[in-house]
């Protein structure tokens, strides 16, 4: 982003700021509502999506899907999502999959029960370009995309989708996400912070992270442990991928195109003990069988929808609906340069190496910016383990100097432990998800909502029923 570009998004929030009372909101703003998605049953709130251009030669375009709180939206809070990948979309994973009003099953939607809708306005937003409908003109801008580009064009869509709501000017905003949205969401609160010390704008009131990738080498060698500890490697394979080459070694490895015979010999056998037909992301739960065999190489976290008393298979259902030419339309959405959406991008080129950058320590310096953290893991995922980010949570607490405040204990939902959770200094949480996968509002949405109410209200979890 440019200084005047800058200066220009500035100088109109500030003036929209000031007339956001007079100005009628809903006119910029009116030509993105949906007036109903295809196959949805009949609900009380708005729906809009659209595009917002974040460079000034309209060559680049961020889709976004905004549900509206299900009651009283105007005195609930903003609250953006974002998924990982780098590279899979926030509206087919998050809206459609885990924690939005609707689910695809078959030709029309069904209501979840636990849509997240229920305690904020939901802003779904598919980025980098390249992801979605999200898309550029050129297709050298898919090239070398990487955290420090996503994190900047996050910032100006926000600027810039303002704009178009500002109604949501300086609405109490919070920032979640998943996975390798444990880049995207603290690079993108820390610019927030950065661009508040000029123009005070974003009313950023905290952050939420599930199962995020935070320190590479602390989250991906968990894995051999959760494998062995799950049964899901023999003892002697739990050695050899602990002393002679770790998952950290082989991923390295693997992204520099250097993968030595130590580390093929025992990724090899790994793979073989826990077979293709368990589901990495949740490992107590089934798979769907067509997804599975469609699925020739997954190396590195790429979103599968996985349950037992959820569809297995919404990640298919999710493919076929936003495929529709009749949802497309609804949704105000173009497929450019590409001919089908799909949940992981296929043209985009990220800089695969970000991900050994850690982002650890952004999260200390929100704390420090006393901007509250929620790290929340679900239970049975072995992408990124619980224990590796309940490690680095009590590391950067001891960094910060943080004592406890909620010492360790379970949560309840319902009559039923929700998981277990410690706070330190009442501003830097870990929680778990009992029985949740790698997507907890997907495989746990009810204890799911109830983790995500209280973080909102900055309470603690329930510790009774
Ligand atoms: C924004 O909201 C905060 C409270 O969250 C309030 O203190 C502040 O005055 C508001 N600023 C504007 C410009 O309305
Ligand atoms: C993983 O392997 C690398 C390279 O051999 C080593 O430097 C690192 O300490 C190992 N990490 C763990 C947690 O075992």
């Amino acid at each position: 982003m440019s200084l005047l570009q800058c200066l220009t998004v500035a100088t109109a929030l500030i003036l929209l700021q000031t007339l956001s009372l007079t100005v009628s909101s809903t006119v910029l703003s009116r030509a993105d509502r949906i007036t109903r998605l295809p196959g949805q049953p009949r609900v009380g709130f708005q729906q809009y999506s659209g595009y917002v251009n974040i460079d000034d030669k309209k060559q680049r375009a961020l889709f976004y899907y905004l549900a509206e709180a299900e009651t009283k939206p105007i005195s609930k809070p903003l609250v953006l999502w974002l998924n990982g990948g780098p590279g899979c979309s926030s509206l087919g994973v998050g809206a459609f999959s885990e924690n939005g009003p609707f689910r695809p099953k078959g030709s029309i939607l069904v209501k979840n029960q636990h849509s997240w809708n229920q305690e904020a306005n939901m802003l779904y937003l598919e980025t980098p370009v390249g992801v979605g409908f999200s898309y550029a003109t050129e297709s050298s801008s898919y090239e070398g995309v990487n955290d420090k580009i996503t994190a900047k064009d996050n910032l100006v869509f926000l600027q810039k989708w303002f704009l178009k709501f500002p109604q949501y000017l300086n609405r109490s905003l919070f920032i979640t996400g998943e996975s390798y949205a444990g880049h995207y969401v603290p690079q993108l609160a820390q610019l927030m912070i950065q661009y508040n010390k000029k123009h005070n704008l974003f009313n950023l009131k905290g952050i939420a992270i599930g199962n995020p990738v935070m320190e590479f080498s602390t989250d991906f060698n968990s894995r051999a442990e959760y494998f062995w500890s799950h049964g899901l490697i023999s003892d002697l394979t739990y050695k050899m991928f602990t002393s002679y080459c770790n998952y950290s070694r082989y991923v390295s490895e693997y992204y520099r195109g250097t993968v030595s015979s130590m580390c093929t010999k025992v990724m090899s056998q790994v793979s073989i003990e826990t077979s293709r037909f368990v589901d990495k992301y949740d490992v107590t739960l089934d798979v769907c069988i067509p997804s599975v065999l469609s699925q020739s190489k997954v190396v590195n976290p790429q979103p599968q929808q996985m349950g037992e008393t959820v569809d297995v298979c919404v990640e298919d259902e999710t493919v076929n609906y936003l495929n529709r030419r009749d949802v497309q339309k609804a949704l105000h959405a173009r497929l450019v340069g590409t001919r089908k959406w799909a949940v992981c991008s296929n043209v985009l080129d990220y800089e695969v190496l970000d991900v050994e950058v850690p982002t650890i320590n952004i999260v200390g310096s929100l704390v420090k910016a006393r901007v509250p953290v929620l790290v929340y893991s679900g239970d049975q995922d072995s992408v990124i383990p619980l224990t590796g980010s309940r490690t680095l949570v009590k590391r950067l607490a001891e960094e910060l100097g943080l004592r406890t405040t909620g010492p360790y204990r379970v949560w309840f939902a319902g009559q039923q432990v929700g998981g277990w959770t410690q706070v330190y200094g009442n501003i830097l949480a870990f929680a778990t998800v009992r029985g949740a996968a790698h997507e907890v509002p997907f495989s746990q949405p009810a204890r799911a909502l109830v983790l995500f109410k209280a973080f909102l209200g900055g309470r603690p979890l329930p510790d009774e029923f």
